[in-house]
């Protein structure tokens, strides 16, 4: 299949996973999804990625995001190796793993990258707006264990910048100063951003978090 790109819709599926058969698209309903993939059960890396992600439900959930992980093991692995990450990782696994063994959701995303790896997914992570559009796709090889904390600032700009019309600057965390999005003329800006705003050039305008009282 194609590669996804930003923009495009994040196909729908119906899976086995640890929750129960899922349809995608209606267990998104209204909420923004991360669908990330992980290479295999009973393995090292993972085990502290879904633990880290479990113990972030509270953080997902202020952000109305969803999450959902896959790999290519089947649902009594997944369910058994569960209780290793709640015992190593002190939490309770508290979001669906896909068992994927027909590989038809990794198909769909290209989470299997045959040069990487013939068999297993790498660390695909997809995050999927409230209208079911991809907003962001980021890949890690297996060796690389990702970073959640960036996850969630990613989701915060995604959200801010959907509704507001600012960009985030390099390194930006919420709470930051944003940049005017080009779009907007210098006299817009004056009445969009009560907050007022600082021109260092024309086209690099910088003005306080406009959803920050
Ligand atoms: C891990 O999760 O630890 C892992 C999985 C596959 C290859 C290397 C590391």
């Amino acid at each position: 299949m194609a590669t996804l790109r930003l923009g495009d819709e994040a196909p729908n599926f119906t899976a086995q996973t640890t929750e129960g058969e899922i349809n995608f698209h209606e267990w998104l309903g209204n909420s923004w999804g991360v669908l990330f993939s992980h290479p295999a059960d009973y393995t090292p890396v993972c085990t502290t990625e879904l633990g880290t992600v479990s113990k972030y439900t509270e953080e997902f959930n202020k952000r109305n995001t969803k999450v959902m992980a896959l790999s290519v093991d089947g649902l009594a692995s997944h369910k058994d190796w569960i209780k290793d990450i709640n015992e190593t990782q002190a939490t309770t696994v508290n979001f669906p793993i896909i068992a994927d063994e027909d590989r038809k959701v990794s198909g769909l995303y290209d989470m299997i990258h045959p040069n990487a790896d013939s068999k297993h997914t790498v660390r695909s992570v997809f995050v999927i707006g409230d209208d079911k559009k991809i907003k962001l796709t980021i890949t890690y090889p297996a060796s690389t264990g990702r970073n959640f904390d960036e996850l969630l600032r990613v989701i915060d700009s995604l959200q801010l910048t959907q509704y507001h019309s600012v960009a985030t600057p390099a390194n930006w965390n919420n709470g930051d100063d944003c940049v005017i999005a080009p779009s907007i003329s210098s006299e817009d800006a004056k009445t969009k951003f009560p907050k007022g705003f600082k021109e260092l050039k024309p086209y690099l305008r910088m003005t306080p978090q406009p959803n920050l009282n």
